[in-house]
């Protein structure tokens, strides 16, 4: 499967060698496991497999979630609040795909800030990257029909103004809204859409994963050192990695352990720490909550679309030379998808021929700039509009795009790298001290 050169799957049994002919499903297993790995991957690389897990919890629960959930508005939250006092373990169950979710996002950003230090989305991985975005993606749009099923305020100003953005379109943007929405607001026609959708992206981002796994798995994993694994000769390939299985395997399994002991004692002990408390008063379409506040996970692209309001001179340039069908609203909703898409083209962006932060003296600074930058948006997403907040809210989204838009391209042409290991196995050793000959 992959370019490492290795030792594939040999039937040896006379069942082994029928079934192989057929389907040869345990050489997939076996070439999976066995793939050959860098062998100084660090504790950054352990996020891949704590999103595979987040994906089954989240799957599993859901589906037993589904068994008493009722999609219907006069239902829905009683069905809910039926979950958590009747059915045996139902609290558990609700806290655990609540709380999922939440350690879903973490991981991803955590996975994907990995990305952007060690440069993982570089050639040959432009393709894992992409699948990756998509993945996100999917995953967002999950996240936010999830979080309306249980119909209380939040649930419901939440999708109102979240589906009103779509439309801020100029001409088709209220036709796009009614069309998501199966009426002209909020109503049961849109919970049993989003129900419906709901249950099925997690398959589909199931898929998608696949593709992401199957796309690294043939170009090889990438490494902290950026370096690639000599393909040239097996017994060099064997110098740089070791076998997935049991190395990585044990290592991963350990990693997700500790993450689930923290998980699980936010279940078992803070099961609303992340939540918000105007969810558990069910929705009322007269009452508008004082603040309506997404998801923290969706904070930071939130903050983006509130930052360009109609006072900021872009806005009020791009309004003027598209003869007013960009207003502030509409240009709020471009800089919102702007944003991930800039980050989905980190790969073309990035000019440097040097894959991974660590020999990139310049870039380290900008970096570490962006990820305090996101943890800014994060915050002020969840402030008010007016004051000082809206300054805050406005130089870190002109950050965000300043990072991808200019600053990634322009430092790869002055900066000057320090030097790399020639090999993996020269940065192994490096950290590791050889046991004498
Ligand atoms: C359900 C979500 C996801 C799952 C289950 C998943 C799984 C994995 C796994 C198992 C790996 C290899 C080991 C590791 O790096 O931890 C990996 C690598 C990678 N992932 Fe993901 N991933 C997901 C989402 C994403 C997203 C949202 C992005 C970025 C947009 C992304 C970008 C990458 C990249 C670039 C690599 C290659 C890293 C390297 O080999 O150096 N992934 N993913």
């Amino acid at each position: 499967m992959s370019g490492i050169p290795h030792d594939h799957y040999e039937p040896k049994t006379g069942v082994e060698k029928w079934l192989h002919k057929r389907l040869p499903i345990v050489s997939l297993a076996y070439d999976t496991l066995m793939i050959p790995t860098p062998k100084n991957l660090n504790w950054m690389w352990i996020w891949g497999i704590v999103l595979a897990f987040c994906l089954a919890l989240q799957i599993v629960t859901g589906i037993v979630l589904v068994m008493h959930y009722t999609p219907h508005v006069d239902l829905a939250f009683s069905s809910v609040e039926h979950i958590m006092r009747n059915v045996n373990g139902g609290h558990m169950i609700r806290y655990l795909h609540a709380n999922g979710a939440s350690l879903f996002f973490v991981a991803v950003y955590l996975h994907m800030f990995r990305g952007l230090f060690y440069g993982s989305y570089k050639a040959p991985r432009e393709v894992v990257w992409i699948l990756g975005m998509l993945i996100y993606l999917a995953m967002m749009a999950t996240a936010f029909m999830g979080y309306v099923l249980p119909w209380g305020q939040m649930s419901f100003w939440g999708a109102t103004v979240i589906t009103g953005l779509f439309g801020a379109i100029p001409g088709v943007g209220p036709a796009i809204q009614e069309w998501l929405l199966g009426g002209p607001a909020v109503d049961n026609a849109t919970l049993n859409r989003f129900f419906s959708l709901h249950y099925l992206l997690p398959f589909i981002i199931a898929a998608l994963v696949g593709l992401h796994i199957w796309a690294f798995h043939h170009v090889g994993n990438g490494n902290p050192t950026g370096v690639e694994v000599r393909r040239t000769s097996k017994a060099e390939a064997e110098k740089d990695t070791v076998p997935f299985w049991p190395y990585y395997v044990i290592k991963d399994l350990f990693a997700l352990a500790l993450v689930l002991i923290v998980f699980f004692a936010i279940v078992g002990f803070m099961p609303n720490y992340l939540g918000h408390p105007d969810n558990y008063i069910p929705a009322n379409p007269l009452v508008t909550p004082a603040h309506i506040v997404p998801e923290w996970y969706f904070l930071p692209f939130y903050a983006i679309l509130r930052a360009f309001t109609a006072d900021v001179w872009v806005v009020m340039l791009v309004n003027w030379a598209t003869f007013g069908i960009v207003d502030a609203k509409f240009f709020g909703v471009l800089a919102m998808f702007g944003a991930i898409a800039v980050l989905a083209l980190a790969p073309w962006l990035d000019t440097s021929s040097v894959r991974s932060g660590k020999f990139r003296p310049m870039f380290k600074w900008w970096y570490w700039l962006l990820a305090i930058d996101f943890m800014v948006l994060m915050w002020v997403g969840a402030m008010p509009t007016d004051g000082i907040y809206s300054w805050i809210s406005l130089i870190a989204s002109t950050y965000w795009f300043a990072y991808f838009l200019v600053i990634l391209p322009l430092l790869g042409l002055i900066e000057k790298p320090l030097p790399q290991p020639a090999t993996i196995e020269d940065d192994f050793n490096s950290h590791y001290e050889q046991p004498a000959k």
